[in-house]
């Protein structure tokens, strides 16, 4: 089955609000014929002002939170539930990003508690996924990588798993300059696919897309892109220049 590439980029701690409309408004114009599925996610601060924009470009542009709470509402000081995001306007939102893993704490078990909240909300979840230098070099990328993928996804029926996206995102590879190659991507990419079987039989394993994020930039893309289980992208840095983001969006042709 071919699945519709899924090109996203997270905009994590950069834009203030005027900045965001402006780089809106600038893919807005260059991803007018896209054939790719493309989100953005910006910091929650611009949610609504882009959510604007897009409303008002009748953008197909997908609005992303970049995490959220597993709770509806509550007394969680600084935190964000998927029903606000939704309520803002959102298609769906990032989980378990490495960076929320290495610098907030996230655990496994937390990431499956977001991933059902959001999937309670209508959201899409794009989960992440990926190993650090030092795993890699020890030989325990898969055995990283299925775990966060077994715990992440634990209690979801196959119909749960078929709307999850799952993003790649080897953490030695993020703002680094230092991309896995197409054929690193792939294998861990592949692997990700048979367990998806597992997990959530051949029609999810079919359907969902499994991003690869990490250094992602206009002359990596197509190559990274162009591997049979790569089918889309999570960007950073790459995204907040609409010129490089189109660039790669247009690779995912
Ligand atoms: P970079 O594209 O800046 O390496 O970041 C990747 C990433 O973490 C996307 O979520």
């Amino acid at each position: 089955m071919a699945r519709r590439k899924f090109v996203c980029g997270n905009w994590k701690m950069h834009k203030t609000g005027q900045e965001a409309l402006q780089l809106v408004k600038d893919l807005v114009q260059r991803l007018s014929g896209a054939s790719a599925q493309v989100g953005i996610a910006p910091p929650f601060t611009a949610v609504a002002q882009v959510k604007w924009a897009l409303s008002q470009a009748r953008s197909p542009l997908q609005l992303f939170g970049q995490n959220c709470h597993h709770e509806k509402q509550g007394a969680f000081t600084g935190e964000v539930s998927a029903l606000m995001l939704k309520d803002a306007g959102c298609d769906g939102v990032i989980l378990g990003h490495s960076e929320r893993r290495q610098l907030f704490g996230e655990t496994d078990e937390g990431v499956a508690r977001k991933v059902k909240a959001a999937l309670a909300e209508g959201l899409h979840p794009i989960v992440c996924v990926g190993e650090t230098l030092q795993e890699r070099e020890a030989g325990r990328t898969w055995e990283v990588v299925s775990r966060q993928m077994r715990a992440g996804l634990a209690g979801l029926d196959t119909g749960a798993v078929q709307k999850l996206t799952i993003a790649y995102e080897p953490v030695w590879a993020i703002g680094t300059g230092r991309n896995a190659t197409a054929a690193q991507a792939q294998e861990v990419h592949g692997q990700i696919r048979g367990l998806l079987r597992e997990l959530g039989g051949a029609a999810a394993a079919d359907a969902v897309r499994i991003q690869y994020g990490g250094s992602v930039k206009p002359d990596n893309a197509a190559e990274l892109l162009g591997q049979p289980d790569v089918d889309g992208a999570l960007v950073g840095g790459a995204s907040l220049k609409a010129e490089d983001f189109a660039k790669i969006v247009e690779a995912a042709r």
